[in-house]
């Protein structure tokens, strides 16, 4: 298999943790809804290919992500995975009370930067979806969970156009506050470019957000995640959500294509000398197979040079 040449830049950190989100993000997106057995497949073959942290699936209600309402059913064929971490997403008391009787022991709360997605996503306003978090942040916590804080639209807005960097540290802080172990900053419908992420990610170090605390979800709509990535890997952020193939996107806002393809992302750190422990050739393959499921080509550029046959 073709690889690139690797030559360090010792800017960088050396180790990065790769957030696996296909499972749920690009999932959650597909206009099929895709049989319980193969996303459990789909998953072990994440696992076997290295990925240590896979989004496994969602507790939200059922008739608003139909894809991910089998949920009960998927968890069970996957939660004996050795050495994974398998969160999952739980907006509110009754999905942590789904997520809790079935053993899970990593949640996501998912918060909004803008009204119009707390509204969209949510069905509540920012304050009130804030306030649907905070007990479920300290149950979660006091049941001793890892517990995620996601926050959408941190770059821009489908609705309200772009979101000050003010206005996103101020729910960065209130997350931290809530007790979310880290926070992965959103960017649904992919207009971030990398002075922007710079100019967050440094207004959150002043504001004593620790990067080791702060992920990073680039959606690719315009073709600036790779290069998003690089420069919050520049700022020191460790933690990058990244789903296999490029699958993803976001029912609530239309502009949402894919999420990074985690292939992009292994090429660039496999070249960079950055260590994650994934095999790209396994999740190649994987990729490969899960298109072959969805009817269609993965949109990552990695898969599709790598999957290439040779004449
Ligand atoms: P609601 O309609 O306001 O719910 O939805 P409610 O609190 O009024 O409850 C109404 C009924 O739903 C009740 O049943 C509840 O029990 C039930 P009833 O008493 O009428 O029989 N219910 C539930 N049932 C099962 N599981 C639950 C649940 N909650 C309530 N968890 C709600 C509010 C938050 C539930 C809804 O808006 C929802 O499920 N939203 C989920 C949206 C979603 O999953 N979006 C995609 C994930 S976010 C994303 O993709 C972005 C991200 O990738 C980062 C980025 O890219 O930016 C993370
Ligand atoms: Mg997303």
């Amino acid at each position: 298999m073709t690889l690139p040449m690797t030559v360090m830049d010792e800017g960088l950190p050396t180790r990065i943790r790769i957030h696996e989100v296909g499972a749920r993000d690009g999932l959650q997106n597909e206009a099929t809804i895709v049989p319980t057995e193969i996303k459990a497949e789909f998953i072990h073959r994440l696992a076997a290919a290295g990925l240590t942290t896979i989004e496994a699936t969602s507790f939200v209600h059922p008739k608003w992500v139909p894809q991910l309402a089998d949920a009960e059913r998927l968890f069970p064929m996957v939660r004996d995975l050795e050495s994974v971490r398998l969160p999952v997403l739980v907006p509110n008391d009754r999905g942590l009370d789904r997520a809790l009787a079935l053993g899970v022991r990593q949640v996501a709360v998912f918060a909004s930067a803008t009204e119009s997605f707390a509204k969209a996503n949510l069905n509540r306003s920012l304050d009130e979806s804030l306030a649907m978090f905070e007990p479920v942040v300290e149950r979660a916590r006091a049941e001793r969970l890892h517990v995620r804080g996601y926050l959408s639209m941190c770059f821009g807005d489908p609705w309200e156009g772009p979101v000050p960097v003010d206005q996103v540290a101020r729910i960065v802080r209130r997350l931290v506050d809530m007790g979310c172990d880290e926070v992965s900053l959103g960017d649904t419908i992919g207009v971030a470019t990398p002075g922007h992420v710079q100019s967050l990610l440094a207004t959150l170090i002043e504001e004593g957000v620790h990067v080791s605390k702060v992920g990073v979800h680039f959606h690719d709509t315009y073709g600036q995640a790779l290069a998003n990535t690089l420069a919050a890997l520049q700022l020191g952020v460790t933690t990058v959500d990244a789903s296999a193939g490029g699958l993803g996107g976001c029912p609530f806002a239309k502009s949402a294509t894919g999420n990074l393809a985690t292939e992009d992302l292994l090429w660039m750190l496999q070249g960079l000398g950055i260590d994650t422990g994934v095999d790209l050739g396994l999740l190649t393959a994987t990729s490969v197979w899960m298109a072959e499921q969805l009817g269609r080509p993965s949109p990552s550029r990695t898969v599709s040079a790598l999957s290439h046959k040779e004449p």
